[in-house]
């Protein structure tokens, strides 16, 4: 018996075209963390794997956009990083592949929220909060603690924060700004700080290193990027809203119709796992991973420790409220004069 199957098999993989078994050989990543990471994490991924990676690093917003372009004739295979709401986004228009990996059972409950929100065509990597970062040396007096605190005149073109339309941290800050205040509030308040801010950048963590440099006194971005200008020597120091704030589960998903799927999956299942998920702390990212066996950076700002809102992914992450609340945002904020 064991001989004919044997036998059998032997047959049925003479007639498969040549290589067919073979290890996948290339991968292509969009990847929507910081460079620094996203190097790191494709680099690591080619030791282990031979898998060739070739990765480009674009902004939440911008990923997006590229894969609703590229619908129907996708050149990437797995998005990995960025907030969650524009992977939710590509879950709901179809853009995303579903995939369930035996990795899902070790995620901590947020990760896999966003899973089941999307029929599992994203997963949680990790999680952050938002606040904002203040250059120590030019903030001296009265630093801000508080939401409310950066309308004051005094920081007048002192502020920077991404444009969410490119930006995932900016969407993220756009989308806690109504739920802690109501839409109409929400966009008063955006057109009051529109006069402290100096530039609406494309990525989200642009504007705490433009603080750490001193070309800004003030970035509102995620936590832990602020967390990394002060590991790295700048005088910044982090600041969690007394407001309340939000925060991102950062996510991964396989791109529907992607060239390369067996490799797509060797990657999806490997991203899930504690090894890998220690990579970002290597590449100064501190977020908190969302395996529950990966160690979490002790530089990760303490979730627990924030005044977190109960952020509605569903709800900000579809397609009818992302694009209401960016083009109302174009028309109230970004077509403001400068
Ligand atoms: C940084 C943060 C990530 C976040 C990403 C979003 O890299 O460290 O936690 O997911 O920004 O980038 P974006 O440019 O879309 O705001």
């Amino acid at each position: 018996m064991t001989h004919r199957l044997a036998l059998l098999g032997a047959t049925a993989l003479s007639l498969l075209p040549f290589g067919a078994f073979a290890q996948p050989k290339e991968l292509v990543l969009y990847c929507s963390v910081n460079e620094e990471w996203c190097r790191a994490q494709s680099e690591a991924f080619m030791r282990e794997t031979g898998i060739n990676v070739l990765m480009t690093r674009k902004s939440s917003g911008e990923t997006y956009a590229q894969i609703k372009a590229e619908e129907g004739q996708p050149r990437g295979d797995v998005w990995w990083g960025g907030t969650g709401d524009p992977h939710l986004q590509a879950a709901q228009e179809d853009l995303t592949e579903a995939y369930e990996s035996p990795v899902l059972a070790e995620l901590q409950p947020w990760a896999r929220a966003q899973a089941e929100t999307s029929g599992f065509k994203t997963v949680g990597v990790y999680a952050g909060a938002l606040g904002f970062g203040y250059n120590s040396t030019m903030v001296t007096e009265n630093p801000p603690a508080c939401w409310a605190d950066l309308l004051d005149e005094r920081y007048a073109d002192d502020i920077q924060v991404a444009n969410p339309n490119s930006s995932g941290t900016a969407y993220t800050m756009l989308a806690t700004m109504v739920q802690l205040m109501g839409e109409d509030e929400a966009f008063a308040y955006l057109a009051k700080l529109h006069a402290n801010i100096n530039q609406y950048t494309k990525s989200g963590s642009a504007p705490i290193r433009a603080a750490a440099t001193g070309e800004s006194a003030i970035g509102i971005v995620f936590m832990h990027d602020a967390v990394a200008e002060t590991v790295s020597g700048a005088p910044i120091v982090t600041v969690a809203p007394c407001e309340g704030t939000g925060y991102e589960v950062g996510s991964m998903s396989l791109i529907k119709g992607g060239p390369n799927p067996e490799a797509a999956k060797i990657w999806y299942d490997w991203a899930l796992s504690p090894a890998a998920q220690e990579i970002g702390a290597t590449a100064k990212s501190y977020q908190v991973p969302s395996n529950s066996s990966a160690a979490t950076p002790p530089e990760a700002p303490k979730l627990a420790d924030i005044k977190l809102i109960d952020y509605d992914f569903a709800k900000y992450g579809s397609s009818e409220t992302r694009a209401a609340l960016l083009a109302r945002w174009d028309a109230e904020i970004g077509a403001l004069p400068k």
